[in-house]
């Protein structure tokens, strides 16, 4: 039923495949909610996940779903991207976020990570100025701040010709990570966002580890029939990095196998979008009772 309205719904756009699925999460967190089992829990950069599966970003731009999703069997979300000033179609904007989060302060019954990101407009000498905002207002919010390069169609720090920003931005917001864990007296962990799919990543791979950051976030198109692909990616990034951060893997993620894959291949811990668009709430559930079965006969 679900898959049928929400294929309805795709026809009609992204946009209404999306709300759809969003009034199907707060029904689902009513009326069948269930939490990952205890064996499914994990610790990474310093948090404890209850479960590996998160909601990647773009799909709870405002944090208003947050509140609903623990339910579901979601380990963490992300949220955002937030960007400082409202764009159309894109986001209300930084002050929108941090009046919906005020109402839900930490700590959160799962880790919250809020996406950052820098408006279309934003020239390229000011763009790290841009993430240093949005982490300024969000860090007390979040669990850990995820920097997120770019869009498409938009400004996009993965490209070469942006590389001299790029290490800018990187630099700026380790600085400003450093500043703001002694002003709070708290660490948030900073986490950046890679798509694969753009940009020489291996040039950017090398960056991440070099700045020391908390965590990568290694996303890609991910068309099912391409899982041979993310797979070698992931194993291929998983070895540059050498164990120095935990991995977490985004795009393509449909099914239980697909978890389990990425987990064996590296990641700490994985994102679904679409997939929750296309199969509905319950998705995470099943990966999870899948996993703990899996993690019952090891
Ligand atoms: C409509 C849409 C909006 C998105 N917006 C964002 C965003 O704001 N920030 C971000 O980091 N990723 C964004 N993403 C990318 C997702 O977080 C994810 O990396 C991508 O969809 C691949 O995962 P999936 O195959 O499970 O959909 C967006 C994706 C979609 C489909």
């Amino acid at each position: 039923m679900y898959r049928w309205l929400s294929s309805a719904a795709s026809k009609l756009g992204l946009q209404h495949a999306r709300t759809l699925s969003a009034h199907a999460i707060r029904l689902a967190a009513i009326v069948a909610p269930s939490v990952p089992a205890a064996a499914l829990q994990r610790n990474v950069m310093g948090l404890t996940f209850p479960g590996p599966i998160g909601l990647a970003a773009g799909f709870d731009k405002h944090g208003t779903l947050f509140h609903a999703l623990p339910p579901l069997g979601l380990g963490f979300a992300e949220i955002g991207s937030v960007i400082p000033l409202p764009e159309k179609q894109r986001s209300q904007g930084l002050n929108v976020v941090v009046s919906v989060l005020s109402k839900h302060l930490r700590p959160h019954a799962i880790p919250l990570g809020i996406s950052i990101s820098m408006n279309r407009m934003t020239p390229p000498e000011l763009m790290a100025n841009d993430y240093l905002i949005c982490m300024e207002k969000v860090w007390e919010y979040a669990d850990y701040i995820t920097l997120n390069l770019g869009v498409r169609a938009g400004p996009d720090l993965h490209l070469p010709e942006h590389r001299a920003t790029l290490y800018t931005v990187l630099a700026a917001s380790k600085g400003k990570q450093v500043h703001m864990r002694a002003k709070s007296g708290r660490n948030c962990p900073l986490v950046v966002k890679i798509d694969q799919d753009r940009g020489d990543t291996n040039n950017l791979l090398a960056c991440v580890r070099d700045y020391a950051f908390d965590g990568l976030i290694l996303s890609g198109d991910g068309h099912i029939n391409e899982e041979k692909i993310m797979l070698a990616n992931l194993q291929r990034a998983s070895k540059k990095m050498s164990g120095s951060m935990p991995i977490i893997s985004v795009g393509g993620i449909r099914t239980p196998l697909g978890v389990a894959g990425r987990l064996a291949a590296g990641a700490s811990l994985v994102q679904i979008y679409s997939g929750i668009v296309e199969s509905g709430p319950l998705l995470p559930q099943r990966i999870n009772t899948y996993l703990s079965n899996l993690a019952a006969t090891c």
